[in-house]
């Protein structure tokens, strides 16, 4: 019998991301199978944490091997941060609000704090860590990074979140300058589900 796998996640494109890119012979279920499970709070210090937090949380709830990811960005001149606030790094969602407009308050703040930085120390990166779990424990763990440089002002309309301000020296333009085929190919998500992988397929014995 196919094993079922609980994506933690109401945002349907890492659903689909996670479901084709781990190609694994699974019935992969969504949050939205199991209305009564309450929300897991992701409070955690680092993404690995948050990770683990709903991974264990969700496959306790709900019985079923569970996977969570949690991601962000990582900018070394500000110690580290966004880091596991990148949602909310301007403060919270307002009302009404667009998610672009926090996108660009986000980006404004980082922009701002790295005012007169210079290009050499302005180095920073796109964080992913995976979480899967059964009921009783954490059976895989992977995370996937990306290295970029911050910008000084925002490049490129495609992609979400920091997209716009991370320049990627090896492909000579920011993710947001990036088609989606081409983001996957080298993104902190695609590098930690490609990690994920070979690990899955050995674990439900395809190895
Ligand atoms: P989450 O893992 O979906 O909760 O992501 C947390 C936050 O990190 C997002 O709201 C974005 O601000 C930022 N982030 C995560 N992944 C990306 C990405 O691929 N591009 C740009 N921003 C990202």
């Amino acid at each position: 019998m196919k094993r079922t796998i609980l994506v933690a996640s109401t945002n349907p494109g890492k659903m689909g991301e996670l479901r084709g890119m781990l190609d694994a012979d699974v019935e992969w279920v969504g949050l939205s199978g199991f209305a009564d499970v309450a929300e897991v709070e992701e409070d955690g210090v680092s993404f690995a944490e948050n990770a683990r937090k709903k991974a264990c949380g969700y496959a306790e709830a709900t019985g079923v091997w569970t996977i969570a990811d949690d991601s962000g960005l990582v900018v070394d001149a500000l110690g580290g941060e966004p880091g596991v606030r990148s949602a909310r790094y301007s403060g919270e969602k307002l009302p009404g609000e667009e998610r672009t407009l926090l996108d660009h308050r986000n980006m404004k703040k980082v922009l701002e704090l790295l005012e007169g930085v210079p290009a050499e120390k302005r180095t920073a990166r796109f964080v992913c860590c995976l979480c899967l779990a059964s009921p009783k424990e954490i059976l895989l763990e992977t995370t996937g990074k990306v290295e970029g440089v911050i910008t000084k002002e925002e490049i490129g309309s495609n992609g979400f979140g920091y997209d716009p301000i991370v320049f990627v020296p090896d492909l000579g333009k920011t993710v947001a300058q990036m088609m989606a085929e081409e983001k996957n190919a080298i993104s902190h998500r695609g590098n930690a589900i490609r990690k994920l992988k070979p690990l899955l397929d050995e674990l439900l014995g395809r190895g």
